[in-house]
C-alpha cells in the first residue's frame, strides 16, 4: 500500500481536565476523501488542530507523508519537529476554517498569490498564472480585485478553498466549510469540493452535510467523546451504524 499522505496514532489531548482526544489513530491515502461526522464537542475540530499542528498533542505521533511531524518517546515526552523540518511538514497541508480565513485587506488575488511568494518564496509571474487558473477554477472571474467583504460568503469560501490550493499541499482538511453559509451558498461551496474529491486531491473534511459526506467521502468516520466511535464505507456508516451512538447521532439528520 502507498504510504499514507498523512497519520496519527494514539493521539490524545486534554484541555485541563477535559480529555478531548482519547487514543485517536487516523491515516488517509493518497486521493482518499475522509468524512468526520459527529456530535457537538465530540473532538472533530481539535482533531484537525492538532493534526494541523495548531494544538500541540499530550501523546501520540503525527506525520505527513516521511516526516514525523511529533513523536512520543518511551516516558511520554512529545518531541516536534522544528525551523525549517516543521515548515517542510506544514507546507504539505492547507486547512480551510468554517469562517474565511483571508486577509481582510488584501484583494482576492493578492490573498491568493500572498503565501506561495511570502512562504514559499516563488517567482512572482509564475505564482500569479497559478493563481488566476485557481480563480477561473473556483468560478471566482471577476472578484481578482475584490476585497472578501464584497465579496458573498460562498465567494469568500471559494477564495479560501484556492489560497490553501496555492500553496499545493498534499492533503486539505476542512473544518465545516459551509456550516456559516446559506443553502444555496452551501451548494457553490460543495460542488468546488466535489471537483477537488474528483480530481484525486486527498481530503480531511468535518461536515454535517450528511448527504455530501455519502456522495463524495471514500469513508466515514464517527466520531463522539474524543473517540472514533465508527468508521467505514459512507453508504454503509450512514446507511447501517453498528454502533448505537452513531444510530442515535443519524437519527436527528433523518426525515
Ligand atoms: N482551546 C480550548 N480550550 C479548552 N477547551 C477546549 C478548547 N478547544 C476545544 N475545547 C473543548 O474540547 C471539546 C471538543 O471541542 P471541539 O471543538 O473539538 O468539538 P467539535 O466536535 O468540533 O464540536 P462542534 O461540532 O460544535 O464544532 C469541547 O468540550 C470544548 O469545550
Ligand atoms: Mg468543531
Amino acid at each position: 500500500m502507498a504510504e499514507p499522505v498523512f497519520a496519527m496514532e494514539h493521539v490524545s489531548k486534554a484541555f485541563g481536565g477535559n480529555v478531548v482526544l482519547r487514543d485517536i489513530s487516523l491515516s488517509v491515502e493518497p486521493g482518499e476523501v475522509v468524512a468526520i461526522i459527529g456530535p457537538s464537542g465530540g473532538g472533530k475540530s481539535t482533531l484537525l488542530r492538532c493534526a494541523t499542528t495548531l494544538e500541540q498533542i499530550d501523546s501520540g505521533t503525527l506525520s505527513y507523508g516521511d516526516l514525523q511531524v511529533a513523536t512520543t518517546d518511551a516516558s511520554g515526552n512529545v518531541a516536534y519537529l522544528k525551523g525549517d523540518a516543521l515548515r517542510r511538514a506544514k507546507s504539505r497541508f492547507g486547512l480551510v476554517f468554517q469562517s474565511y480565513n483571508l486577509f481582510p485587506h488584501m484583494s482576492v488575488l493578492k490573498n491568493i498569490m500572498d503565501a506561495p511568494i511570502v512562504v514559499q518564496k516563488r517567482d512572482r509571474a509564475e505564482v500569479e498564472r497559478e493563481a488566476r487558473a485557481l480563480i477561473a477554477k473556483m468560478g471566482l472571474t471577476g472578484t481578482e480585485d475584490k476585497v472578501p467583504c464584497q465579496l458573498s460568503g460562498g465567494q469568500q469560501q471559494r477564495a479560501s478553498i484556492a489560497r490553501a490550493l496555492a500553496l499545493n499541499p498534499d492533503i486539505l482538511f476542512f473544518d465545516e466549510p459551509t456550516s456559516a453559509l446559506d443553502p444555496e451558498l452551501t451548494g457553490e461551496v460543495l460542488k468546488v469540493i466535489r471537483q477537488l474529491a474528483a480530481e484525486d486531491i486527498t481530503m480531511i473534511i468535518v461536515t454535517h452535510e450528511m448527504a455530501f459526506a455519502r456522495d463524495v467521502a471514500d469513508r466515514v468516520v464517527f466520531m463522539d467523546g474524543g473517540m472514533i466511535v465508527e468508521e467505514g464505507d459512507p453508504a454503509e456508516v450512514l446507511a447501517n451504524p453498528k454502533q448505537e451512538r452513531t444510530r442515535a447521532f443519524l437519527a436527528r439528520y433523518s426525515g
